[in-house]
């Protein structure tokens, strides 16, 4: 359903995605892991269209995102679902305001189905009932939840979520991994989840994209992943500091960081 090929994005002299093929299956979850740093965000962009690659191609469908009109692409996107680590909703509109928010940018509904469609959704993610609630007045999960009603609200093709769970406590991330878990199974969607949670990502998947520095170093499914005997996997696996992925990954000398000294 998206194919990325070739695909790679450099920002200056970082290549944050090394050239890559990846496949993202349609019907499922493919879950995209790796440490902080590794160019989850930038490939899940790249792959949603909202970052342009500096070499190669993504295939949404027979269409490739690089090379189409901006007002093709924005028409395309609205197939997309975007939930972003931070939510990102707008806190000058209530919950209703958030999730119909879509539906007023790129539809002609009146405002009475548009109504039903909100509370379709909200209903969905287990908030119907909270919608005159400002985002300020929303807990962590409870944000990510209105965020996941608002991503669904057009009906996308795909969902792209980026660290659902982050900054979540264990109880509301397990909410959320289950209702992303469960919505993506009962209403054949397709899904791609960014997560540096080795657990969630590993439980819900059904499709595993490992990344480090910038390169994809396994592929499979959650049981391939965790029967593999690639060190750089069983440690980011298994979560140990010690191995050949390495603590820091800056490239500049530490002294010359500390005394501001160019090398
Ligand atoms: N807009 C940007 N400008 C410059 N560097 C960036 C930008 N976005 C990401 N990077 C760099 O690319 C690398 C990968 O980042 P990112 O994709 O955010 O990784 P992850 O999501 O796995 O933590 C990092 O070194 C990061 O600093
Ligand atoms: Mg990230």
């Amino acid at each position: 359903m998206i194919r990325g090929e070739s695909l790679s994005k450099t920002f200056g002299d970082i290549q944050a995605v090394k050239p890559l093929d990846i496949h993202i299956r349609e019907h499922g979850i493919t879950a995209i892991m790796g440490g902080s740093g590794s160019g989850k965000t930038t490939l899940l962009r790249l792959l949603s269209g909202l970052e342009k690659p500096s070499s190669g191609h993504v295939w949404f469908a027979s269409e490739d995102l690089g090379r189409i009109p901006e007002r093709r692409l924005f028409k395309l996107r609205e197939q997309m679902g975007m939930v972003f680590q931070y939510s990102a909703l707008l806190n000058s509109l209530d919950v209703y305001g958030n999730v119909a928010f879509p539906l007023h940018e790129h539809t002609n509904l009146d405002e009475e189905i548009i109504r039903r469609i909100v509370m379709m959704k909200l209903e969905q993610v287990g908030l119907r009932g909270f919608e005159h609630l400002m985002p300020s007045e929303l807990s962590g999960g409870m944000a990510k939840r209105v965020a996941f009603a608002r991503a669904m609200a057009m009906d996308p093709r795909v969902v792209f979520f980026d660290e659902p769970t982050s900054g979540l406590d264990p109880i509301s991330a397990g909410v959320i991994t289950s209702l992303i878990h469960d919505t993506v199974r009962k209403a054949h969607m397709t899904a791609v989840v960014v997560t540096h949670d080795v657990h969630a990502g590993l439980s819900i998947a059904d499709h595993v994209i490992l990344m480090w520095q910038g390169a994809i170093i396994a592929s499979g499914s959650p049981d391939d992943i965790r029967a593999s005997e690639d060190e750089r996997v069983r440690q980011f696996i298994e979560g140990r500091p010690d191995g050949p992925i390495p603590f820091s990954r800056s490239t500049r000398p530490y002294l010359d960081d500390l005394l501001g000294t160019q090398p």
